[in-house]
């Protein structure tokens, strides 16, 4: 990963401490990072992958000796350096941690910033000491030495750093709630419509997705401004509203980079407007093979999420994925081969993990599972799940031969193998002629009232660790002084 400054993570759950480090740091030119605690310590490895880390030994929710282990037990992390702070180093605790993977051990003293520094100079040198600037002209490179090359990752590993960086990383507030008040019996539509109020904003947004999860000639489809939310979750239903919240909390997670910046980066913006497409198509198609609300409700959100994963493998592995991604493309493979190849997992799989965690519908997860699975072994299964991954993969190849024909005809002529599959699931192409010729304006519009065409309408990911004060920010849309409250 190319960098203009070294970056350092610090794990330090002091704040006084955290600033002090990080003034410090940032005057000798290395750029910081912080995590609170040993959870956040490790997702932010992953995803930032920082030149060296500084651990302290006692963080809140874990002790800093845990963190270091975990860290050391991702191979593709080996070549972080990591320093331990600890207020008192007894040769016994520097065995350990160095056992565990340190590369130094210092006292926090009175005046820990002489030797941490020295140390942290030994590890990541520094040409010249380059001040952040503080004029227009960006500081010039000061990395001496280029960072380690990228290592190839053992086997498994990155399943193991997959599963990990899942079941760490927080979900956005607005999810936590919903969620806990799906699973309360005491919750009704008055409380579920409460909690939606605090952010009427995302409430708009989420209401629409949750009517165009109907097909566009249902009545719940067509809906005006929203009027009393009370009334359109009762109308929605809870299911109805939670998934599609859900949904739309998740593509905003993922709709910006986590990790620094690769040499090349997955197209986000691209990669949503091809969901987008692929849950209108893959609904309309639903609908016009006769499948019932439930059936054209999971493929809206199968095809809407079917490809979340490969946001997720560009967040876990932010060195490793960008060269897959241009491999698949130089050498014209599909990217799950590629992926498979690559790590032993592909999107289709990340995806399913990360709609788990998201708990969201098992239908939902189970299509978009077996997205990319071969068809001869899909025409061997029967029944609903035939139905619905059967729909969803003609919709993901007609959208993505659309992108290079202008013409239902000509789309029909370039996915042939579509269609074959589209015949064996009761969809001729007189059908799939009309639903495709409604496509583009759906996705349109239904890309403006989403806002997914807006950067802005992003909400700040409230772990994203780019730096301290991104934590303090209010979210974007959320009004002044946001009532939602991270549960601890
Ligand atoms: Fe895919
Ligand atoms: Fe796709």
């Amino acid at each position: 990963m190319i960098r203009d400054r070294p970056l350092i993570l610090l794990a330090e759950d002091e704040p006084l401490e955290q600033r002090m480090l990080q003034t410090l740091l940032s005057d000798q030119g290395y750029a910081t990072i912080v995590a609170e605690s040993g959870q956040q310590a490790i997702v932010q490895a992953i995803r930032h992958r920082p030149d060296l880390v500084v651990l302290d030994l006692y963080l809140p929710d874990m002790t800093g000796m845990a963190a270091l282990r975990e860290i050391r037990a991702f191979g593709a992390l080996a070549r972080i350096r990591i320093i331990v702070l600890s207020g008192y180093v007894e040769a016994e605790i520097s065995r350990q941690a160095r056992r565990a993977g340190a590369d130094a051990v210092i006292s926090k003293g009175p005046s820990p910033t002489g030797e941490l520094l020295r140390e942290i100079r030994k590890f990541l040198p520094l040409r010249s000491v380059a001040k952040p600037s503080v004029s227009a002209t960006p500081a010039a490179p000061a990395v001496l030495a280029p960072p380690a090359s990228r290592g190839i990752l053992p086997r498994g590993a990155a399943g193991k750093m997959l599963g990990r960086f899942l079941e760490l990383r927080p979900l956005p507030l607005l999810a936590e709630e919903i969620l806990k008040a799906s699973t309360d019996p005491r919750s009704d539509v008055k409380k579920f419509a409460g909690i939606l109020s605090q952010e009427k904003t995302l409430a708009a947004r989420i209401l629409t997705l949750a009517h165009s999860a109907f097909p566009s000639s249902s009545p719940a489809a067509a809906r005006g401004p929203m009027q009393n939310l009370g009334r359109e979750v009762a109308r929605l239903g809870i299911p109805g509203v939670r998934d599609p919240a859900l949904a739309l909390l998740l593509v905003d997670q993922h709709r910006k980079a986590s990790g620094a910046g690769a040499d090349v980066t997955l197209d986000r913006a691209a990669l949503w407007r091809h969901s987008l497409a692929c849950a209108v198509l893959a609904r309309d198609l639903a609908a016009a093979s006769g499948g019932d609300a439930a059936r054209t409700r999971t493929l809206f959100l199968a095809g809407l999420l079917h490809d979340a994963g490969k946001a997720v493998l560009d967040d876990v592995l932010p060195e490793e994925y960008p060269p897959v991604l241009a491999r698949a493309a130089k050498d014209g493979i599909p990217l799950h081969v590629a992926e498979q190849e690559a790590f032993g997992i592909d999107h289709a799989e990340a995806s399913r993990q990360l709609l788990i965690r998201w708990q969201l519908p098992g239908p939902v997860v189970e299509a978009v599972g077996l997205h990319h699975m071969p068809v001869k072994d899909l025409l061997k299964k029967s029944g609903e799940i035939l139905s619905v991954v059967g729909l969803l993969q003609v919709a993901d190849a007609l959208v993505k031969a659309s992108l290079t024909c202008d013409s239902g005809e000509r789309i029909l002529a370039e996915a042939p193998h579509a269609l074959a599959l589209a015949g064996r699931l009761g969809l001729d192409a007189e059908k799939i002629r009309t639903v495709l010729g409604h496509l583009d304006l759906q996705v349109q519009n239904l890309t403006l009232a989403m806002r997914l065409h807006d950067e802005a309408a992003v909400p700040t990911d409230p772990v994203s660790p780019s730096d301290k004060a991104a934590k303090t920010k209010i979210p974007r849309g959320l009004p002044a002084g946001g009532r939602l409250k991270r549960a601890r």
